[in-house]
């Protein structure tokens, strides 16, 4: 919840301001655009981690030129196009293939071979996928240890943009060249220029390598359980969370792993605080791989 900070809306000196003012941002203000936003769009970002989302509407107020806050609850209230850019300001959708190749060895050399020893078939869901970067590397992944076929994934987001984009494949090409990096680094089996085509600058994803992939449109503050996973990456989503949030998504994933399944989430991440510690092993410190031990 907010506490009572104060916060910023930046140096005040951007065209349409006119002053070196700095606009004093009240908590109460930051409560106001979230209760726009719930009353307008029905997303519920009261417990955001405040200090990601006092940076964010900063940056808002300095991007669109807005003087106040009020003026950007009139734009999310009376501008549909606006939400929609406003949206992945608030929800940060950085992503990269294989990020954490380190990660992604451990998912391959361990967390599926163990998988494997008990199902012939499983499944795999992608909570926060952002523009599917997570899931082409999964399903490269798959293909490499020749199992794709095997596996049913579910790549979710709360932004439907940004899970357009996951479902197209496309990415400037420029990108490539991190992500061809952490697939050196991961150690895979081909290069990754053998999954994409380029065409007018852009890289554009082998489709079949998602073939039997489902994109969901899915809030994990507001939505329900909707089925059981073996595995479930939710990786570098909840750090924009604040504990109780946390807390409160964490039982969902918990509740959609079978018994023994498997959570990854960020490395900057833990689940150390959670309530529901008890419930997990720690399968891997580094890699932040939890393993469901209790219903
Ligand atoms: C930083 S990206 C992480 C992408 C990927 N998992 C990774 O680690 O590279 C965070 C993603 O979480 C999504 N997200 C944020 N809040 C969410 C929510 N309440 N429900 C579902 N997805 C959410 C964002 O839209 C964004 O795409």
């Amino acid at each position: 919840m907010f506490d009572s900070q104060k916060v910023y809306s930046g140096s005040g000196n951007s065209p349409g301001h006119g002053s070196d003012k700095i606009q004093e941002v009240e908590i109460a203000d930051l409560r106001k655009i979230t209760q726009a936003v719930k009353n307008c769009y029905g997303y519920d970002f009261t417990e955001y981690a405040m200090s990601s989302f006092k940076r964010r509407i900063q940056r808002i107020l300095e991007l669109y030129k807005l003087p106040t806050v009020d003026h950007l609850i009139k734009k999310i209230e009376t501008e549909k196009a606006f939400f929609e850019e406003f949206l992945p300001e608030i929800t940060v959708n950085v992503t990269e293939m294989f990020r954490d190749p380190s990660f992604w060895r451990e998912v391959r050399d361990h967390i599926i071979p163990n998988i494997l020893l008990n199902h012939e078939t499983f499944s795999i869901w992608h909570a926060g996928c952002s523009s599917g970067e997570e899931v082409f590397s999964m399903a490269i992944l798959l293909k490499e240890m020749g199992i794709l076929d095997k596996v049913n994934i579910i790549a979710s987001d709360i932004d439907k943009p940004i899970l357009s984009k996951a479902e197209k494949g496309e990415y400037i090409i420029k990108n490539m060249e991190l992500n061809e990096k952490n697939y050196i680094r991961f150690q895979g089996t081909s290069t990754l220029k053998n999954y994409y085509e380029e065409k007018n600058g852009k890289a554009v994803m082998d489709q079949s390598l998602i073939k039997k992939v489902s994109f969901r449109n899915y809030d994990l503050v507001r939505g329900g359980v909707f089925n059981k996973f073996d595995l479930i990456l939710c990786r570098n989503v909840m750090i924009y969370f604040n504990q109780n949030l946390q807390n409160s998504v964490l039982k969902k994933l918990h509740e959609s792993l079978f018994k023994y399944g498997y959570l990854a989430i960020g490395s900057k991440e833990s689940l150390i605080w959670c309530e529901i510690a008890n419930k997990f092993i720690v399968v891997n410190n580094e890699e932040k791989i939890y393993k469901k031990i209790k219903e």
